[in-house]
């Protein structure tokens, strides 16, 4: 007989409307209610089943009998911005060119070379800091965040670089972030017809059609006369051997990097130093030795941990499948829900504690099977490398140049912003410049 996980008796509606009005406070109150595996029905979505178990979200991320399909329920939100020939929109066969294509341009070997460009930008972010009046940190790593991508992904070049033609990569630099921020998410869940009119009406359409005819032109350039280039994610895919990608395809796929690793990482940053300024052990520890490469990739780990950026990958399901003794019926969707995991006390001791030294000893293992920030499978997030070294060398840097303090003692509350979950109050902080000055590291 077949059986569906428990879950709330209450209509789809009211459900939505709880969702709605604290959605991660409601995760949380259907866990304690149900359990780690539950169902839960929403107004707006397919049925869904909701896993908070370890071993489960594994699976359902692993995927071993193909019985689900990623790309296909991120289409609605992603599309309008990333089009149709994305990592984050396909599935199958061509979501298996692409990332061929596309993972060695982020493998470790290829970006380790990077650390001192994202070094420079963030002293060039840094010594722009107010002195001694509170300022959003993480509107400051926002702006880390987008010049990373811009010129390590991108390879677009700031003022006073060769810029061919004039302007160019000046007028790119200035539209992607606004096109970011028009991304309207309210319009993005209507149907097609309603959701195109609403992208229209918001200007989100003109921008994208003149972001696309500005990076069109460089792709075509860059095709023609690849110059010296500078190891950058787009150098790298227009002069890949095997199955070139399209024009539209590049298009697609830069797009897609921007917006997947931009707001991301600067969500990730912006909770680090919210953590540590009210963790004065390990902020004491980091600049003591902030060049302790050890102890900065356990606290990047550490963040994500405890306040995971995303909070679930998505699955369709396409095929019935079984979890831990439950079945999970075609059309429905599955959330392997990782703020649960990560906050389960049978997966991580003491769950609510900045502990970075849980990814440190012996201890490291256990913590890392269980640690899925960037998912686990095939899909595994591309820029995962990436994240994590932005994370270390901005961390780094401000340990190293920078007094920077907590103006209120108490915990910024987690936020869902769009796909993120982000501090409340937008790390506040207050800094100054350090009287002793250690070198980058
Ligand atoms: C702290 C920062 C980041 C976090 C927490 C994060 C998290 C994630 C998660 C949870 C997924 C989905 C996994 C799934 O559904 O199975 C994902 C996918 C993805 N991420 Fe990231 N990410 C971050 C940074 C980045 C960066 C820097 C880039 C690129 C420059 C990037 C590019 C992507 C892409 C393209 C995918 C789709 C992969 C696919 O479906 O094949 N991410 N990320």
């Amino acid at each position: 007989m077949s059986m569906l996980p428990p879950g709330s008796r209450l209509p789809a509606l009211v459900q939505s409307v709880h969702a709605g009005r604290d959605p991660l406070g409601s995760v949380h109150g259907l866990r304690r209610a149900y359990g780690p595996i539950f169902t839960r029905r929403l107004i707006t979505e397919p049925p869904q089943v909701v896993v908070g178990d370890l071993e489960a979200a594994r699976q359902v991320f692993a995927d071993p009998h193909g019985a689900t399909l990623v790309g296909c329920p991120r289409r609605r939100l992603f599309e309008p911005m990333v089009g149709e020939h994305s990592l984050f929109t396909m599935d199958g066969p061509e979501w298996q060119r692409h990332h061929r294509m596309l993972a060695p341009a982020l493998r470790g070997r290829s970006i380790d070379g990077w650390r001192d460009t994202i070094a420079e930008i963030a002293d060039r972010e840094i010594a722009g800091w107010p002195v001694g009046r509170p300022f959003p940190v993480h509107a400051a790593m926002r702006r880390i965040a987008l010049e990373v991508i811009l010129r390590l992904v991108w390879g677009s070049r700031p003022t006073g670089h060769h810029d061919r033609p004039a302007g160019r990569h000046d007028r790119l630099r200035a539209l992607a972030p606004r096109l970011l921020e028009r991304v309207p998410l309210a319009a993005l869940v209507m149907p097609p017809p309603v959701r195109d009119r609403l992208l229209t009406a918001t200007g989100f359409i003109r921008m994208r059609r003149e972001l696309d005819t500005l990076l069109y032109a460089e792709i075509r350039d860059r095709r023609a006369d690849p110059g010296p280039g500078t190891g950058d994610v787009l150098s790298m895919l227009l002069t890949a051997d095997g199955q070139a990608l399209s024009d539209r395809e590049v298009r697609d796929e830069m797009v897609t990097l921007l917006q997947a690793g931009h707001e991301t990482t600067a969500v990730g940053l912006a909770w680090a130093f919210e953590r540590l300024l009210r963790t004065p052990r390990a902020w004491d520890r980091l600049r003591d030795d902030p060049s302790d490469e050890v102890f900065l990739q356990a606290v990047a780990r550490e963040t994500v941990r405890v306040r995971p950026v995303a909070l679930t990958g998505a699955r369709r399901v396409v095929a019935p499948m079984e979890i831990q003794g439950y079945d999970v019926p075609a059309g429905w969707s599955v959330l392997p829900m990782i703020r649960l995991i990560h906050q389960d006390p049978a997966v991580f001791e003491d769950p609510a504690a900045f502990r970075p030294e849980r990814f440190l000893g012996e201890e490291a293992g256990a913590a890392m099977r269980a640690w899925l920030p960037f998912g686990h499978g095939a899909r595994y997030c591309i820029g995962a490398r990436l994240a994590m070294l932005t994370m270390r060398t901005v961390i780094s840097r401000v340990a190293a140049t920078t007094d920077l303090a907590a103006p209120d003692p108490r915990p910024e509350r987690p936020r869902l912003r769009q796909v993120t979950v982000s501090p409340a109050s937008g790390t506040t902080a207050v800094a100054c410049p350090r009287r002793r000055v250690s070198a980058p590291g």
